[in-house]
């Protein structure tokens, strides 16, 4: 039970989503953060032995406080507040049953409408997405930009780039090269900003558009830097034969399975988009059926490989 138990999980989540560590501070009494947050003083109260009993908050008297493990709910808002993409998407794991019946996104089912969707039609979503893709790079975007070797490629496209923080890394480390960010509207404007306040946007651009359009052509790279693993087979196929048809390099990054990634991230990939976390020789053998041929794989941090590949 200590493996299935809801309880403990949910009470985190919400503490994360209300802000209780911050609020509370050097202690604070239920009343008080039921004020603050406009919940029920007794619920809440509730919620909070909760947490005392698992050792994420400490009580003195009928004040409540984080201890040291509650303290880190602030390092995880960005998986753990449920109005944010990531904590969102964490709670479709309760339609798991309808993926595994059906095969297809408890996101959607739970929702009503796709993950990348749903970031459309909600600019705070998507900028919470966009931030948390910064975070869950923070310490493997140097690494990523410095340990593989960019300045071999003078422009760059960087498909679902994103708000531009891996190509404004990259562009940083590398001034011979140039590239451009392909994603959705607001984070395309959002990787312009990006650009004009690194100070590299004499070196970038931003298209809003989509990598199942006809791709920019003409660049001599095109990276594809967590994306494959949000989608099935077929778009795969779809995104690899786009990147094909631009004669350029191609290069993938990804934690890729058996080397950054396990069971958990794969499930999460299937309940979410109906993706998948494969294997170097998965990855391999999708692209070798869209004319791609693998030619190295560099480890571009702990958790992430780099796969290059040429047009055969
Ligand atoms: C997992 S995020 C990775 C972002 C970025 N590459 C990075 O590594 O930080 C996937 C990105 O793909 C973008 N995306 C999803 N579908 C897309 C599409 N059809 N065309 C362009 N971008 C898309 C999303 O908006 C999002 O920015």
């Amino acid at each position: 039970m200590a493996l299935a138990d809801l309880a403990t999980p949910m009470a985190v989540r919400v503490a994360a989503t209300l802000g209780l560590a911050e609020r509370a501070g050097d202690g604070a009494t239920a009343a008080q953060l039921a004020a603050e947050t406009g919940t029920s003083a007794p619920a809440l109260g509730r919620l909070l032995d909760h947490l005392v009993t698992v050792g994420v908050f400490e009580q003195d008297g009928d004040r409540y406080r984080p201890t040291a493990l509650g303290q880190q709910i602030r390092d995880f808002l960005p998986l753990l507040d449920m109005n944010r993409a990531g904590g969102r998407s964490d709670l479709a794991f309760v339609e798991l049953l309808h993926t595994v019946t059906t095969g297809g996104s408890a996101y959607k089912h739970r929702y009503g409408r796709d993950f990348w969707d749903d970031l459309d039609v909600n600019a705070d979503l998507r900028r919470s997405f966009d931030a948390q893709m910064a975070w869950r790079f923070t310490s493997q975007l140097p690494q990523v930009a410095e340990r593989f070797d960019w300045s071999r490629f003078p422009r760059i496209v960087d498909l679902g780039g994103g708000d531009g923080n891996l190509l404004t890394a990259i562009l940083l480390a590398h001034p011979s090269v140039r590239g451009e960010v392909l994603d959705y509207g607001d984070s395309a404007a959002a990787a312009q900003a990006r650009f004009v306040a690194a100070g590299v946007a004499d070196r970038a651009g931003a298209i809003s558009g989509s990598f199942f359009d006809p791709l920019p052509p003409g660049a001599d790279a095109y990276v594809l830097c967590d994306i494959l693993h949000d989608w099935d087979d077929d778009s795969v196929s779809k995104i690899l034969t786009a990147c094909h048809h631009t004669s350029g390099t191609v290069i993938v990054i990804e934690a890729v399975r058996g080397l950054g990634s396990g069971t958990a991230m794969d499930l999460s990939m299937l309940m979410c988009f109906g993706g998948r976390e494969r294997t170097i020789d998965q990855l391999a053998a999708l692209a070798a059926d869209c004319g791609l041929q693998l030619r190295a794989t560099t480890t571009v941090a702990h958790d992430r490989t780099a796969l290059e590949f040429a047009p055969v």
